[in-house]
């Protein structure tokens, strides 16, 4: 998989992993005001024929890099994709000036805290009823040492 910043052209590829990705998956107006979000950093990862089959959307704020949204496609999973378009995505924001990540998880997203957890994010606290389609709480989750994302 490379990984490249993303265009306006990835969109329609990039709404089909969300939508098959996520209960509550973004519309595809939020993905094109990222475009012109000055804090959003957009990447996506392709396969040899340049398809798009992982995307990652973070946001940055002074010294924090939010993970607003990342989904590799189901057919593409397991191979270790995600854990290098974070580690791309949060060597950039590193690089930056980020030194701390953070995120929100579902807390039945195990798949996806294994994930985190394998990266160095650390279990921080709960947001309570926090998504608004079932009322799941989010786990909060962060990052403090870039030491792994940048080995
Ligand atoms: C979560 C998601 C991005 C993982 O993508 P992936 O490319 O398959 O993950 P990777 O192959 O990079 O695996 C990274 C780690 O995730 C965990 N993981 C991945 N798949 C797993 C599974 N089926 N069961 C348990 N843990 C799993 C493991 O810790 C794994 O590390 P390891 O291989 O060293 O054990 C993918 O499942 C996805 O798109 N899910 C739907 C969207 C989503 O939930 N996004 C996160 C929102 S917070």
């Amino acid at each position: 998989m490379k990984i490249r910043k993303m265009n306006i052209e990835d969109i329609g590829a990039v709404i089909r992993i969300d939508q098959t990705s996520f209960s509550m998956p973004w519309p595809e107006s939020s993905f094109i005001t990222e475009f012109t979000n000055p804090n959003a950093r957009c990447w996506v990862g392709v396969d040899d024929t340049n398809v798009v089959i992982a995307f990652v959307v973070i946001w940055m704020v002074l010294d924090e890099a939010h993970i607003a949204t990342i989904a590799v496609d189901e057919s593409h999973r397991k191979k270790g994709h995600s854990k290098t378009i974070i580690k791309t995505a949060l060597q950039s924001a590193y690089l930056e000036g980020a030194r701390i990540s953070y995120l929100e998880v579902r807390e039945s997203n195990q798949i996806a805290i294994n994930l985190y957890l394998s990266l160095g994010f650390e279990l921080v606290g709960v947001r309570k009823a926090y998504y608004k389609n079932n009322n799941e709480n989010a786990i909060l989750m962060t990052l403090t040492d870039f030491g792994i994302i940048n080995q």
